[in-house]
């Protein structure tokens, strides 16, 4: 067992094994395991799970976690941190109503910037204890606060993607900048004071409008420059709640759908690495779209839930091979850690199948441990190449995680699942099936980053 001062000590190289049960989401799709396995990081990579300690790693520390599980970190491809201070309150409203009477006030105190770090704290303490090691963050309209944001993520050693939000039109306006220029002035102010500053490379900006109902023609259009000028990854909201892809008709009238409306702007894949949350109520010619310009999905099964918004048809977008993670987005869901989200996927998949008679299997185990690890995960490979152009020149640190296969930045949880035992054996999928249902932030005895330790 390794003695922590030691760990931090040796560990500090980026260069060691770790020895335990490995699972991860094989390219197959199936659960691979290894019990006693060797998994090697070397320069804050993964160079692969072995039997046991190759020769070119003799010389590496050795940690020995035996009877551990190891598995990839997780990655939340969907979350607003300026939510998670009212999370698991007012959860009796749809979308639109919750977002004029919860969401758009609470995220209008961040142009204080006492309270923006106060409230911030809390989150960035809990992402740093639970299971995530990577996380896409909508912040709010103001650039001082997102700045904060971004630094406090840069201490806790997390890979984040963190967006500052544009918002011109229909929003109340203690919450609405005053232009589409205004905006677009400030999203340049925002992009010029990451050029560069911040630390280690591990957080990154990410382009954000909010979704189409609150922002211009004007203010996409300017937006799809700034994304061209700088090479950034793209972030939105997709075609979540009946009422608001009815209004989005409106709006947008000669666009071929909710998704195409984004497209007609540029904003939507092309080359630049784009998630989209939710697709509930994606009609065939959105699905097209999305797998033709590689758009990822961020499905958000209990935020879909909370706020009555439908069932995401997670099945088809697995078929038809569109890129997928999973989402908390807090504060729609009220739980931040993937584990629940892996749950709640494979839950409303099943009723989903049972109350439409669908023929197709639900999601399984596999697949909401794939799209939890290494669905959302590879996100940041795409997104590392362009946010390098972002940051003017200072590379992106990070790349692709959620595997152990070679290459593969280290992003690994060590869990120690003895109180989840069991008076019979269990498969090495039992256990992490236990593990995904029902573990605890303090089953967690410690998590890798880029192979740096975060606690
Ligand atoms: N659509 C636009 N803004 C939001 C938000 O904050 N949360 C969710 N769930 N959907 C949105
Ligand atoms: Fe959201």
């Amino acid at each position: 067992m390794p003695v922590d001062g030691v760990c931090n000590i040796q560990m500090k190289s980026n260069n060691f094994i770790l020895k335990g049960d490995i699972l991860q989401s094989g390219k197959s799709g199936a659960i691979e395991s290894r019990g006693g396995g060797y998994l090697v990081c070397a320069e804050g990579k993964s160079a692969g799970v072995f039997p046991g300690i190759p020769e070119e790693y003799a010389s590496f520390p050795l940690f020995d976690y035996s009877g551990k599980l190891i598995i990839p970190g997780l990655t939340d491809l969907h979350a607003h941190a300026p939510q998670f201070a009212f999370r698991a309150t007012g959860m009796d409203l749809e979308l639109l109503d919750w977002l004029e009477t919860r969401a758009f006030p609470e995220e209008a105190k961040y142009g204080d910037g006492v309270y923006a770090r106060r409230a911030y704290g809390f989150l960035v303490e809990r992402l740093k204890r639970g299971p995530n090691t990577r996380i896409v963050l909508f912040a709010t309209i103001h650039v001082p606060a997102t700045l904060l944001l971004m630094d406090m993520l840069e201490e806790s050693g997390l890979v984040c993607l963190v967006g500052k939000v544009n918002m011109d039109r229909n929003s109340p306006d203690y919450l609405c900048e005053k232009s589409a220029a205004a905006s677009l002035d400030a999203t340049r102010e925002w992009l010029a004071a990451n050029r560069g500053a911040r630390g280690s490379g591990n957080v990154m900006p990410i382009l954000t409008p909010r979704f189409i109902p609150s922002c211009s023609d004007e203010l996409m259009r300017g937006l799809s420059e700034i994304q061209k000028e700088y090479g950034l990854p793209v972030q939105s909201h997709l075609s979540e709640n009946r009422k608001e892809i009815e209004w989005v008709r409106e709006l947008c009238p000669s666009s071929s759908c909710y998704g195409g409306a984004y497209d007609d702007f540029g904003l939507f894949g092309n080359g630049a690495p784009t998630i989209m949350a939710h697709c509930v109520w994606p009609e065939e010619r959105e699905i097209e779209l999305l797998a033709k310009r590689g758009v990822y999905i961020a499905h958000c099964p209990q935020s879909n839930a909370n706020l009555s918004s439908g069932i995401a048809p997670v099945r088809k977008f697995l078929e038809r091979g569109l890129s997928a993670g999973l989402g908390s987005d807090i504060a729609g869901g009220v739980h931040s850690s993937i584990f629940r989200a892996m749950t709640d996927a494979i839950q409303v998949s099943k009723l989903r199948r049972a109350l439409l008679g669908e023929s197709g299997a639900a999601v399984s185990l596999e697949e909401a441990f794939y799209l939890g690890t290494r669905g959302g995960g590879e996100f940041f490979g795409t997104a590392s190449r362009v946010a390098n152009n972002a940051s003017g020149g200072k590379a992106a640190g990070f790349g692709a995680a959620g595997s152990f296969d070679s290459g593969y930045d280290f992003d690994a949880l060590v869990i120690d699942d003895a109180e989840l035992a069991a008076p019979f054996e269990l498969s090495p999928r039992d256990r992490l099936e236990r593990v995904i249902y029902l573990s605890e932030d303090r089953h967690i005895m410690t998590k890798f980053v880029r192979g740096r330790r975060i606690f």
